[in-house]
């Protein structure tokens, strides 16, 4: 069997991170193939386009990709890649889990959370979003804008996902006392999906006590369903709980395309250098693997990761090691290639 996946090394330290992460997928012997194409400033550079038509037509034709973080210009009037990504191929789940690794800096160990975020809608939709005026006469007019079928979708990948995965528990996060609407809306849909899924606890909570919640007693939460804006906040949160950037993947999933990646951006203060920590990027190649149905490899991936994380000569400085990207990669690859 060989299945096909578009790979986008992407910008800043992507190159390296993409680099260690291929290697290892190969030591697993997965029997994937890699289609090489670029967007962000590699893409601007090479092609004239920061998203070139080759690359969206490399996801279509897969329908899974692996992308490092890409860098979208400031000014120029430049949209975000990854927004546009995600809204041409309707990604509309981001799959976010904050898992503790034993070894690294983390504040708490034993952690498993999963957050999952609408990701096409909400407060970071461009559209209704004006500034006007100057002087003492601003104004900035930001619109949220949920509509009942996004939330359904939403609410039910978070549920089935949490029952699939054999979880005990969801938890809807939202805002629907002050923003009765937009909110609002979430929080009734969250209700009612609820009811179809009696196996599962449900719970509700306010977005600003969920964050106090998450850093007092994080092992109260399972899997957390939320809002777009809400979403990015929290999951941020939850990585920050488990030992940072370095160790959060995400997952961006539509109907008929999925695109793996770090949650961190492309870390231009420390590119080239060989410090950047691969396993973000190495666990959202785990949770591509758990999606093309190699379960298996993915926990030999996630378990191999475990086991070298007390390596200190070889894991990277964002986890407290002295070893770089390259030698945090392959003592992963030997642990995979001894088990
Ligand atoms: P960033 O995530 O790139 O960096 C934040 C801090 O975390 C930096 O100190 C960086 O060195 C550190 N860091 C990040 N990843 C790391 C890793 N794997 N190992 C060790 N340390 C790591 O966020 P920043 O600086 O706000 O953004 C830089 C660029 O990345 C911007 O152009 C932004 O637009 C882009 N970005 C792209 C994303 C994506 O493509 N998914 C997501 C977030 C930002
Ligand atoms: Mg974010």
């Amino acid at each position: 069997m060989s299945k096909t996946i578009a790979v986008i090394p992407g910008d800043g330290i992507g190159p390296e991170i993409m680099d260690a992460t291929i290697r290892v997928l190969d030591a697993l012997d997965c029997g994937l193939a890699y289609d090489y194409v670029d967007a962000g400033m590699v893409a601007l550079e090479k092609h004239g386009d920061l998203l070139p038509q080759a690359t969206i037509d490399a996801i279509a034709k897969h329908t899974v990709a692996l992308k490092g973080p890409l860098t979208t210009p400031i000014g120029g009037g430049f949209t975000s890649i990854n927004v546009t990504l995600r809204r041409k191929f309707d990604l509309y789940a981001n799959v976010r889990p904050a898992i503790s690794f034993p070894g690294t800096k983390a504040r708490y160990e034993n952690i498993d959370i999963i957050t999952v975020r609408e990701n096409t809608m909400g407060a970071y939709m461009a559209e209704g979003q004006t500034r006007e005026g100057s002087g003492a006469e601003e104004v900035a007019v930001s619109v949220i804008r949920n509509t009942r079928p996004g939330m359904e979708r939403i609410c039910r990948y978070g549920f089935e996902m949490a029952r699939t995965k054999g979880r005990k528990k969801v938890t809807a996060v939202h805002k629907a006392n002050i923003m009765k609407t937009s909110s609002g809306l979430f929080l009734d849909v969250a209700r009612e999906v609820a009811k179809d899924f009696p196996d599962l606890e449900f719970q509700e909570m306010i977005v600003d006590n969920a964050c106090m919640q998450l850093v007092m007693n994080p092992y109260q939460f399972d899997v957390i369903v939320t809002t777009n804006l809400f979403g990015d906040i929290l999951s941020d949160l939850c990585a920050g709980l488990v030992g940072g950037l370095g160790l959060a993947p995400g997952a961006n999933i539509g109907k008929d395309a999925a695109i793996f990646e770090a949650v961190h951006g492309s870390a231009p203060d420390i590119a080239g250098q060989k410090k950047a920590n691969p396993c973000a990027l190495l666990l959202a190649a785990a949770d591509m693997l758990d999606h093309l149905e190699m379960v298996s490899k993915a926990t030999r991936l996630r378990k191999a990761i475990s086991d070298v994380m007390n390596a200190r000569d070889r894991t990277t400085p964002d986890v407290g090691g002295t070893g770089t990207t390259d030698t945090f990669g392959d003592a992963i690859v030997e642990r995979i290639k001894a088990t």
